[in-house]
């Protein structure tokens, strides 16, 4: 077993650290609060190609592994985890099932400016009644003559707002269940698409979401993603890859927490000595560092495992729940050992807290990762 990391994925590890700390760390306070989309920032990682970073080259992307994305998304979320789930829902959720299930055509026409950056995507399944549920689509997709006409309503769709391009499922058949899901690239100026007011969230606030209403938006044959009536593996599938890489922003947050509370520790005094002196916070310390690196092992490996092309759905959900889980108590334990000052917002702790939350939630609830877990364990896989 070899844990070192290959010269290519040390050196987008390097770049993305120094773009991150350089240039995204000292907004991400700011963008927090002012609750802004990072339009500059977006740009900045299309020019260091990190928003189609295991796109192949000659589709647009970066042509480097999910390893290399676990890599720079830890290091771009510890600064800033809203600019990390921008990133991901492009890399995982859009550009990865297009390249995985799209034509040529698609490739040329929606990949190649996705993974380039010049384009942003979203991921179009959540419904107001189809959350964890995902399978109980109401969006409806109709044929008429060549052409298929949509009408729904999406919800909490990340990056919806600002996206250019949506990967939206919607049921073609009732009656075949999840067998009748089909997946389309819907451009998002297509007539009869409407965005509704960004959310107002507690955490990962410069991340816009929002509803997307779908009013007889008429697509053509051309805009299947897959097959029709495939549209559910797609999205699980894609949700797979997307697990894996919010576990990585979950390890970023993680590793924000710890980086600053162990900076903290060593400037605050208390009873006339820094407080790291502490048994006390010597021990949150030392859990929130194993816990961060039993995280990370477990994200690489599923990411390992998609470069592999290996099964790796059990340890995706695995990666998720358990690094989502490190971030939240991390975040919890960071806001302890700052005391009163964990609770303002001049220090970054808080923020920590309020973003980790999402990570529990978005791309398959915990709940939802032990129920995809047990069902391998009870299949014996
Ligand atoms: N890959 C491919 N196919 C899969 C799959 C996978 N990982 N998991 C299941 N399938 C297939 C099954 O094989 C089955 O197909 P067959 O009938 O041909 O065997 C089919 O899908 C249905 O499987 P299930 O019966 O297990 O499906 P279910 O309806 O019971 O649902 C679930 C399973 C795990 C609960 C699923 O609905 C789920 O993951 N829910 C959570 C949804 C979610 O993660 N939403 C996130 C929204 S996107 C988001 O959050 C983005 C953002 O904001 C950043």
């Amino acid at each position: 077993m070899n844990f070192d990391l290959s010269e290519d994925q040390q050196l987008v590890q390097k770049m993305a650290r120094d773009f991150a700390t350089a240039e995204v760390l000292p907004k991400a306070p700011a963008i927090d609060r002012e609750h802004r989309h990072p339009a500059e920032l977006v740009a900045r990682m299309a020019e260091l190609g990190l928003l189609g970073i295991a796109i192949p080259e000659s589709h647009g992307g970066a042509g480097l592994d999910h390893v290399s994305y676990v890599l720079a998304m830890e290091e771009v979320s510890r600064a800033c985890a809203s600019t990390g789930v921008i990133m991901s829902v492009n890399n995982s959720l859009v550009c990865d099932p297009i390249y995985r299930f799209g034509t040529a055509a698609q490739h040329r026409e929606f990949l190649a400016p996705l993974a380039a950056g010049q384009k942003l995507g979203c991921f179009g399944l959540s419904e107001p009644e189809a959350g964890s549920d995902a399978g109980a689509q109401r969006t409806t997709a109709e044929r008429d003559g060549d052409a298929w006409v949509i009408n729904g309503v999406k919800n909490w769709i990340t990056n919806g707002p600002v996206a250019d391009v949506c990967v939206l499922f919607a049921m073609t058949d009732r009656a075949a269940g999840t067998k009748g899901i089909t997946a389309f690239i819907l451009p998002m100026d297509a007539a009869g698409v409407r965005c509704g007011p960004p959310d107002d969230k507690l955490g990962i606030r410069g991340s816009k979401s929002c509803q997307i209403f779908l009013d007889d938006v008429r697509l053509p044959a051309s805009a299947v993603l897959g097959e029709v009536g495939g549209g559910f593996k797609v999205a699980l599938s894609t949700l797979d890859g997307g697990r894996v890489g919010i576990a990585a922003q979950a390890l970023g947050i993680a590793r924000a927490t710890l980086e600053d509370s162990l900076a903290y520790a060593k400037d605050r005094k208390t009873f006339g000595k820094p407080i790291m002196q502490y048994q006390a916070i010597q021990w949150k310390l030392a859990d929130m560092a194993t816990e961060l690196d039993a995280a990370r092992l477990l994200t690489l490996r599923a990411a390992w495992l998609k470069d592999h092309k290996q099964p790796f759905t059990k340890e995706a959900a695995m990666a998720k729940l358990y690094a989502s889980d490190v971030a939240n108590r991390a975040a919890r334990e960071g806001i302890q050992i700052f005391g009163g000052n964990g609770y303002v917002t001049e220090f970054p702790v808080e923020r920590h807290f309020r973003d980790a939350k999402i990570t529990e939630i978005y791309e398959g609830t915990s709940e939802i990762q032990r129920l995809v877990i047990a069902g391998h364990l009870a299949k014996g896989v």
